[in-house]
């Protein structure tokens, strides 16, 4: 097959990033790798396609895009759709989906510009065919996609299916689980992973709240050289260009040049957290994601666990906050006491939901003061949508980015953690 144009959507601010890792896996370059709003946009072929779909961490799809063109009404969507050659994608069948998305689109009802680009997608094989595909919103054969600018739209065929952070080997999750794409740009993010040379600091990573491990299981498959997406299905084995033998060479070829990172043995990535269910759900999950050698997983308390390796390493997670999940073990009143949610309830001013943020704001004081007594030398990154948090901690940042947990505004603050100094000797001040 001729170069297709992809798009391999992200999380926004995770762009570049995304683009660096698939520079570092296709070694595309120039007019063939344009960042992009919330995205990449690449050109190659049908195998880079596949490859992309295996081996990246941090985008959400690879969509072929089919056709492009001016629009001001759903008649001018309807066309477009018309002119597809979706037959050679996709048999009649099949069922298939829509997913419509706009920004500043001037159409009243996004639901009927859908049904019209469907009707161009379903007359389209009447017209080849005779027969035409049924529409499957819950388990299609195929997906498509469409996106509104204020003039201009775009028809996309989807490649992965499920969107790839489901890397097929999570079944059991915790209270709050990181989409493994969110963990992947956390690791992107510090520096300790560098997508465009494949290559990891090395030193170790430690998340003192791993839950149901999503950072570390991400962690450990790199430092294995392991596949992103080598244990689930593509939704491009369901269209017509897929070819069995060349899938299996490309899955054998990652499989057999899965060489762990040089020095890999000398790192390790470690993760504890106060609940012991969560611990016992991230083993069984690194198993499953074929991690276990390279993972140390412990129960026990973020403010009482003692640094994991004598070498200094980087701190990496996710912590509990009010909105979705609270603290627990020392500085936290008991589980039950922490409902979902109180964060904004104490914003709105709720006393009850203030006192349990507060209890929240004491696990973060008491976390500083272990950091500054036991972890010196290590490099602290913390994702949270709480901007005070610094204050919080009693630290400076060193760093902050900005990154989304879905619909959740978030910075990841960099801490570089040093010895608590010691009192000042009065007499000789
Ligand atoms: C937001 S979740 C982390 C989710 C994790 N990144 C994942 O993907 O599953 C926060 C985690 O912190 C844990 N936690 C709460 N208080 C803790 C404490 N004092 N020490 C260690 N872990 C704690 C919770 O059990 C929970 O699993």
């Amino acid at each position: 097959m001729n170069q297709l144009t992809v798009f391999l959507p992200c999380a926004a601010g995770v762009e570049g990033f995304l683009a660096d890792e698939v520079h570092g896996l296709t070694g595309l370059t120039g007019d063939n790798l344009l960042t992009v709003r919330a995205g990449v946009r690449v050109r190659t072929d049908w195998a880079g396609v596949l490859l992309l779909n295996l081996h990246c961490r941090l985008a959400q799809r690879v969509l072929i895009e089919l056709a492009q063109g001016p629009y001001r009404d759903p008649e001018d969507l309807y066309a477009l759709s018309m002119g597809v050659k979706w037959e050679g994608w996709f048999t009649p069948r099949q069922s298939f989906r829509i997913e419509l998305t706009a920004q500043h689109s001037p159409l009243q009802s996004l639901n009927f510009a859908t049904l019209r680009i469907k009707d161009g997608v379903a007359d389209r094989f009447r017209q080849v065919g005779g027969e035409r595909p049924s529409i499957d919103t819950h388990t299609p054969d195929v997906r498509l996609h469409g996106h509104l600018t204020t003039d201009t739209a775009t028809l996309y065929i989807d490649t992965s299916g499920e969107p790839l952070f489901k890397r097929g080997w999570r079944q059991d999750k915790g209270d709050a689980p990181l989409k493994e794409t969110l963990a992947a740009a956390m690791l992107a993010a510090s520096g300790w992973w560098t997508p465009a040379t494949r290559s990891v600091l090395q030193v170790p990573l430690y998340d003192p709240c791993c839950g149901s491990g999503t950072i570390v299981i991400e962690a450990a498959q790199i430092l294995l050289g392991l596949p992103a997406g080598g244990q689930r299905r593509f939704g491009f084995e369901q269209l017509r260009p897929f070819d069995r033998v060349q899938w299996s060479t490309i899955k054998n070829e990652a499989t057999r040049s899965a060489t762990p990172q040089s020095g890999s043995e000398s790192i390790t990535v470690f993760g504890s957290d106060v609940a012991h269910r969560m611990v016992d759900f991230a083993e069984r999950n690194a198993e499953r994601a074929g991690v276990a050698r390279a993972l140390q997983l412990r129960g026990g308390d973020a403010l009482q666990r003692m640094p994991p390796s004598e070498q200094p390493g980087v701190i990496l997670m996710n912590p509990p906050y009010g909105e979705r999940i609270a603290a627990a073990g020392v500085a936290g009143r008991g589980r039950e006491a922490f409902q979902s949610g109180a964060l904004s309830r104490a914003r709105a001013g709720d006393s009850e939901s203030v006192a349990e943020v507060d209890a929240g704001d004491d696990f973060f004081r008491q976390l500083s003061t272990h950091w500054k007594s036991h972890f010196a030398g290590w490099t602290a990154w913390m994702l949270t949508p709480d901007l005070k948090l610094p204050g919080k901690l009693r630290l400076k940042e060193s760093r902050r980015v900005p990154m989304w947990n879905g619909p959740i505004e978030c910075r990841m603050f960099r801490f570089d953690l040093t010895a608590r100094r010691p009192p000042v000797n009065q007499e000789a001040a």
